[in-house]
């Protein structure tokens, strides 16, 4: 062959591998509003900084007539690019080739990239559409999974892994996003369960709907396997972008800074108007964060999951932080399972990854009730515990209202390990709320009182101002300061800055022993 015939014959094997399962499906696919699996690539990534990898791997699939097929790029298309200027690792399974079920060499393929995002220190990015497990090589596709979750679990705390599932994502196959993470799902055409619908219907005999266990409002809201909703293939890729925009490239870096040259003493007084006089009525704290962070500058997790307590991504004059606070507009802020596997989840991401942490608190408590014991609240509880005292990363807490009991110390107090605890004049901190507090400590009183309710409002009210007072926690040494709540911003810019040297050293061990 001339080198002529050489460079045909390359293009024409580019161009079939670029084809994935046919110009028909694809255009099917584009037809229905779906993105293929090089449009979600092209997509995510800065122009023509796309590099594929391992684009002529084929199968090697001998069973079932397979030795015939040709599989382009074998379902996966596998690669490098820029997002923002910064390097990503990337795959997408192409559900026009076979479904984008996983075999062997897809695996392989999916597995090297991961290999060298550890070796470059570059997040990964998965698309996941695929019918699952590639039924034709049997033993060999479950081994593929197998070694696809091993590096997940390895690159987890070395790199970012973000998941988009944006197509189905059924059986084992599930649980690569789990190990990830976070999972972004798109609302138009995907689903992810352990049993469908049949088998639920065949096993339990129950009818139930494809989004019932697997769709993604489910998911989102309830189950809390997903950390963000997008409508579409391009809000999923929106967000990824965003995401990254937070994170470091790997866990020696620090995250993407952006300093303002001077933090903005200033006071702002319109955050008076938000804090309710009666500390019993509801505040909305998303409203405390819009003061806090950057303009625009909030991307918040788990936004319909656990709503009793938010957590999201921000910066304050600049410096990249997760915020964790407790939402009185939702069950009063009560931190419950839920709100605890929520947080501490996002509280050990930002450690990994040296992201500070900002802690807002307005907790009356954990939420009672006999479901909660029963499904281990104190297990769950303890999680939250256990990710604020093993986290070494910068931590300022500000106690805006109610931090009572053991909420008050689930909330990074200054005895798990925050660097920094402000108090506004409105907080309120002891052991119990002050109703509560008055009814134990002055029962004989209460009963003997000609108006027990009225004697009850006086002794709250005693309590609180005697008891419950930030001066009092303030006089003991665990609070730094008592702050106008029109400085908060600047407090925690300030903070944030002095933070960011911060060094920690901890008893070396293989690792702690989070409960599960
Ligand atoms: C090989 C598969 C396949 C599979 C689908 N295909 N699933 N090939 N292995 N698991 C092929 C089809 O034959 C078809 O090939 C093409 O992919 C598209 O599939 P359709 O059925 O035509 O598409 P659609 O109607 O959109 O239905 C999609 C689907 C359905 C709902 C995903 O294909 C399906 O139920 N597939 C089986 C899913 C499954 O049970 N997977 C195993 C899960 S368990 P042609 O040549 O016609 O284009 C698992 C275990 C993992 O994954 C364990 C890890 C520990």
């Amino acid at each position: 062959m001339t080198f002529l015939d050489l460079l045909d014959d390359m293009r024409r094997r580019q161009e079939e591998i670029l084809n994935g399962g046919g110009a028909e499906k694809l255009a099917k696919r584009r037809a229905k509003g779906l993105m293929t699996a090089r449009d979600r690539l092209d997509a995510l990534f800065d122009a023509a900084t796309f590099q594929e990898m391992g684009g002529h791997v084929r199968h090697s699939a001998r069973h079932f007539g397979m030795e015939k097929k040709d599989l382009p790029a074998d379902g996966v298309v596998v690669g490098t690019g820029y997002v923002g200027g910064r390097m990503v690792s990337a795959f997408a399974q192409d559900f026009t080739v076979l479904g984008g079920s996983l075999g062997k060499m897809h695996a392989k393929k999916i597995v090297t990239l991961m290999e060298e995002a550890a070796k470059f220190g570059s997040p990964v990015v998965a698309f996941k559409d695929s019918a699952g497990a590639r039924i034709q090589e049997g033993v060999d596709a479950l081994s593929g999974y197998g070694c696809v979750f091993y590096q997940n679990v390895l690159l987890s705390g070395v790199v970012p892994q973000i998941a988009v599932v944006c197509g189905p994502c059924a059986g084992g196959a599930s649980y690569s996003p789990a190990l990830m993470d976070f999972i972004i799902m798109t609302r138009n055409n995907a689903y992810m369960f352990i049993t469908g619908p049949e088998v639920i219907k065949a096993v339990t005999g129950k009818t139930v709907t494809l989004d019932e266990v697997g769709g993604a409002d489910m998911h989102a809201s309830v189950s809390g396997n997903v950390h963000f909703l997008a409508e579409d293939d391009a809000d999923a890729i929106r967000i990824v972008q965003k995401l990254l925009s937070y994170l470091p490239d790997n866990n020696s870096e620090d995250p993407p800074h952006r300093p303002s040259a001077d933090i903005a003493l200033a006071g702002d007084d319109a955050i008076h108007a938000l804090i309710p006089d009666d500390p019993q009525s509801p505040m909305d704290v998303r409203a405390i964060i819009a003061r806090i962070v950057d303009t625009n500058e909030f991307l918040e997790v788990h936004r319909s999951f656990a709503e009793n307590i938010i957590v999201g991504f921000g910066r304050v004059e600049g410096i990249v932080v997760g915020l964790v606070a407790n939402q009185p507009e939702v069950r009063a802020g009560a931190l419950d399972m839920d709100a605890a596997d929520k947080a501490a989840r996002f509280i050990r991401f930002c450690n990994c990854f040296n992201i500070p942490l900002v802690t807002l608190v307005d907790v009356p408590g954990f939420l009672p009730g006999v479901e909660q014991e029963r499904g281990g609240i104190i297990r769950h509880g303890a999680k939250l515990l256990f990710a604020y005292a093993s986290c070494t990363t910068p931590k300022v807490t500000v106690i805006l209202r109610k931090a009572y009991g053991g909420s008050y110390l689930a909330m990074c107090s200054r005895e798990m390990g925050a660097d920094f605890v402000f108090a506004w004049p409105t907080a309120e901190i002891a052991v119990m709320g002050a109703d509560g507090a008055v009814t134990v400590l002055y029962n004989k009183e209460l009963k003997a009182a000609e108006n027990p309710k009225a004697k009850a409002r006086e002794l709250a009210a005693a309590y609180r101002a005697e008891f419950a007072s930030p001066y009092l926690a303030a006089s003991h040494g665990y609070i730094t300061d008592v702050i106008d709540p029109a400085f908060t911003r600047s407090t925690i810019a300030l903070s944030l800055r002095k933070a960011l040297s911060k060094r920690e050293m901890r008893p070396p061990k293989k690792h702690g022993n989070i409960p599960l």
